[in-house]
């Protein structure tokens, strides 16, 4: 099968680096069209229909005009898909682009009988030819800005695939990347769907979904401005912000209140621009705060040119943390939370078969229960003493060997309650939980030694086993202390 001639008409004046554009070449990735070619009206010359209609009557199908929509039309003529990438304008499409399709004229019959529509029929053969019209805008939603939009296309193509996103500024933040990834995916699974027909209604929900909440995205707009709504509408210039408060209010604008767990004042301490706010954490809101600072709950001591290279992924925070780029004080719990207090727009995981980690998880669980219910019952049925020993030394290695691992075997049991499997790529996680395993490794072996010990000496097995088992709860608050003490220690910037 011969590969799909696509030619994009991209209405943005800023060319390639269009919004809309990002969407578009999402699209042509998705339908696997690597050869497509690509007008930047903005470039072109392209004058306003002389509304002569000398390309009806007097030269048909010729436009008067001598620029380069000569060449665009023959373009249209020859693509199979047309992509119609723009802005939205005014509830409409930006002049430029307006301009262009109204010199389509040639390309129609002056004919009014038996269309439809009330339009005109087309004077070449345009079957099979399927057009796409791809588009952002700056406000929250799409829904209910393309009225004028769908009328014009509706009339000019009938059939045609419509992606059209609100929020579209956001494709331009690095800070957000995540999440507008997340919604170029979705637009190339759309361009891989509709090669072979139309997008699926999965597809079609996950596009129409707004990038934020509309509260959120509101907040984080208006933060972007730099500038403070003052009483009414009025902006004052003097009070422009430096791009940290800038950066530090779309921050607290991604603050995701079913998340809240208490009230939190967050101090940001930019080291190296010296800059200093406070983000205030409530049930209902989040506010940044530049002066009459109250003590903080947890400070955040880090050059700006880190945090902004964490939020922009770039950089692992947990990695950052770890390396002693930034340092937290305080509350250590907030670090622990972050990405579900400031982590909007992360869909929830759909359920798919449980990764290896969790089967191993599961697996290991099963094993250490299992081998402890049958210590215990040997303990209690009075059975060989040397097999408890034994089973105890095997414990000992079990868990020993792991120390040594990429994952430290406490890993599989603490990484559910610290968010999961992802806590794996956090050095301080499987820090802390190389130094709980091999606590643990030492607290089986002293245990077997123990065992023995009482072996030789004929010691009552049942005493014998009850009195080995002593330590291990007190070894059990130890970790659950650790787990968190640790973490916070070595975030202060005191552990190496
Ligand atoms: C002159 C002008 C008019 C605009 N009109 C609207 C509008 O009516 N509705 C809307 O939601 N956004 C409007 N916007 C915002 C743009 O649609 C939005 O910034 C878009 O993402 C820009 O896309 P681009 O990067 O592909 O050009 C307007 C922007 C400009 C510059």
């Amino acid at each position: 099968m011969s590969e799909t001639k696509a030619l994009v008409i991209n209405g943005s004046p800023r060319g390639e680096n269009s919004n809309s554009y990002k969407l578009t070449a999402a699209f042509l990735e998705g339908m696997g069209i690597s050869d497509h070619e690509t007008l930047n009206i903005s470039e072109m010359n392209i004058k306003p229909c002389r509304g002569c209609f000398a390309c009806w009557n007097k030269t048909p199908g010729v436009c008067v005009i001598k620029d380069d929509m000569s060449s665009v039309l023959d373009k249209i003529m020859a693509a199979d898909l047309i992509i119609w990438s723009f802005p939205l304008y005014y509830f409409g499409l930006p002049g430029a682009l307006k301009v262009l399709v109204d010199r389509q004229l040639p390309l129609n019959l002056p004919f009014m009988t038996g269309q439809e529509s009330g339009g005109h029929p087309s004077r070449y053969d345009d079957t099979g030819k399927r057009h796409a019209v791809i588009s952002t805008c700056g406000f929250y939603t799409a829904v209910g800005n393309y009225a004028a939009v769908d009328a014009m296309f509706s009339r000019y193509c009938g059939e045609y695939l419509d992606i059209y996103c609100g929020q579209g500024e956001l494709f331009g933040v690095p800070e957000l990347k995540k999440r507008t990834d997340e919604y170029l995916a979705t637009v190339r699974q759309a361009g891989a769907e509709y090669k072979s027909g139309d997008v699926s209604p999965t597809t079609r929900a996950a596009l129409d979904t707004p990038l934020y909440p509309q509260a959120v995205f509101e907040r984080m707009a208006d933060a972007s401005w730099g500038v403070e709504p003052q009483s009414g509408d009025v902006h004052d210039e003097a009070t422009e912000a430096n791009e940290s408060l800038v950066f530090t209010r779309q921050m607290a604008a991604l603050y995701n209140t079913e998340h809240y767990d208490k009230d939190r004042v967050i101090e940001m301490r930019y080291t190296d621009i010296k800059q200093t706010y406070q983000v205030v954490l409530t049930k209902e809101k989040s506010v940044v705060v530049t002066d009459n600072f109250t003590a903080p709950d947890t400070t955040i001591e880090t050059p700006f040119t880190v945090w902004k290279s964490i939020a922009a992924g770039e950089i692992e925070g947990s990695v950052a943390l770890a390396a002693g780029q930034y340092r937290v004080t305080g509350d250590f719990t907030l670090m622990l939370k972050w990405d579900d207090l400031f982590g909007f727009g992360t869909p929830a995981p759909a359920a798919t078969a449980p990764s290896p980690f969790v089967k191993r998880a599961k697996f290991i669980n099963g094993v250490n229960i299992a081998g402890a219910g049958m210590a215990a019952a040997f303990i209690i049925s009075g059975a060989d003493g040397w097999f408890v020993v034994a089973a105890e030394l095997f414990f000992a290695v079990f868990w020993g060997v792991t120390v040594f691992l990429k994952v430290p075997l406490t890993c599989y049991f603490s990484a559910s309650s610290y968010g999961g499997e992802k806590m794996l790529k956090n050095p301080l996680f499987t820090r802390t939980n190389r130094i709980l395993t091999a606590c643990w490794a030492v607290e089986f072996l002293l245990m077997s030694a123990a065992l023995a010990v009482c072996q030789l000496y004929e010691v009552n097995s049942l005493l014998a086993g009850i009195g080995s088992y002593i330590p291990a709860p007190l070894l059990g608050i130890f970790t659950a202390w650790f787990q968190k003490w640790y973490p916070a220690k070595a975030a202060r910037g005191r552990v190496r």
